[in-house]
């Protein structure tokens, strides 16, 4: 099949083999036309509102020791903070009252937060009435259970990547079969479940990513957020050549494409990559945007790849900024939580 018939056959199938995914990506001439299909299909499955997700970074402390992330353990160079659970319902204070819909709470994979001090976080946020996601790693079954209990409505967790080989690699330590028991925990216990991988890790191949796509069709995921990987100076893969900015823009159209009705944030890697790479996502399949609203002393302590964006910038400066930057290109923001709803069905 021509590459314009096979994006044709995707934007009314939503469905491709793993072959032609891994074509569509190899094929570096019909990026307009794969862009504005995503565009189109966007607009069609979840409409023009972006869902703006206020972003919590309360601790930076981790106990992994992933080889492409600065919060590693073994990166003696960050100064590590863990904030208080009335500080972090604080954060998710300021965030509701300046218009955020959805608080999420993301950390590195940190013990100090005890079930009870979950306990604390989580109703306490719920209190302020906002959907709340949690990205805070690996858990057993009965924490991942008791957060829900609680009042947690989603979980993020980026399977990273499906290649067990480049996945034991890179993380290593971790089992790449406990990351797949967490993901159908989460699924069975009625989270809105978001993964995602990383684009560009050295070895990572076309079939790959397309073995991604395809696995997070078979999870059923509700969000899916991807973004390139990003070499950083203070982790063994300093050397390493990192994802572009085009292979993830590629990467967030097909995801599109193959899972039409499903939220799709454009993702912060993306814009340290390219100064307009969170609107050019957002018009490329894209429709959830994350802005930072931790305060500047913790947000610049919390890098895991390098060129972070929006580090002098204070919560209200990001939330008129990317506004403006969505009503530019003709898009509203949200006034509803933004839950996943099934319009492909
Ligand atoms: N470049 C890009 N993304 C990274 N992450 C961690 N380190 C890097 C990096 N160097 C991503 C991982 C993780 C998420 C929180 O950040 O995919 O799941
Ligand atoms: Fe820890 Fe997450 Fe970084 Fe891995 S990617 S070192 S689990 S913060
Ligand atoms: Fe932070 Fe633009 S979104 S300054």
């Amino acid at each position: 099949m021509n590459m314009i018939d096979l994006i044709k056959k995707a934007e009314i199938s939503h469905s491709l083999e793993k072959a032609e995914i891994a074509e569509i990506l190899n094929n570096g001439e019909i990026n307009t036309e794969l862009f504005a299909a995503a565009d189109r299909v966007r607009a069609k499955y979840v409409g023009n509102e972006v869902h703006l997700r206020g972003l919590i970074e309360f601790s930076n402390t981790c106990k992994q020791n992933c080889c492409y992330c600065g919060l590693r353990r073994e990166n003696l160079n960050v100064e590590r903070y863990r904030m208080e659970p009335e500080t972090v319902i604080e954060f998710a204070e300021k965030a509701q009252k300046i218009g955020y819909k959805t608080v999420v709470l993301q950390s590195g994979e940190d013990n100090y937060y005890s079930l009870d001090k979950m306990e604390r976080i989580i109703k306490g946020i719920k209190k302020l009435g906002v959907a709340m996601t949690l990205s805070v790693g690996e858990k057993t079954t009965e924490e991942y259970k008791a957060y829900r209990d609680w009042g947690a409505d989603r979980f993020l967790l980026r399977i990273e990547t499906t290649n067990k080989a480049l996945y034991h690699k890179y993380d290593p330590g971790m089992d790449f079969d406990n990351r797949m028991r967490c993901l159908n925990d989460l699924k069975t216990l009625g989270y809105e479940v978001g993964t995602g991988c990383l684009i560009g890790l050295p070895g990572q191949t076309a079939e790959d990513l397309a073995n991604d796509i395809l696995f997070f069709k078979t999870l059923d995921a509700d969000m899916i957020g991807v973004g390139p990987f990003i070499p950083n100076p203070d982790t063994p893969m300093s050397g390493d050549k990192g994802g572009t900015f085009e292979q993830a823009l590629k990467m967030v159209a097909v995801i599109r494409l193959l899972l039409p009705d499903i939220n799709i944030p454009a993702t912060t890697a993306m814009e340290a990559l390219n100064p307009d790479g969170r609107i050019i996502a957002l018009q490329s399949g894209a429709n959830v945007v994350m802005p930072n609203v931790t305060d500047v002393d913790h947000k610049k302590l919390y890098l895991l790849y390098p060129g972070k964006i929006c580090l002098g910038e204070s919560p209200e400066q990001c939330i008129g900024c990317i506004g403006r930057k969505i009503r530019n290109i003709g898009r509203e923001i949200s006034a509803e939580p933004g839950f996943r709803k099934r319009t492909a069905d």
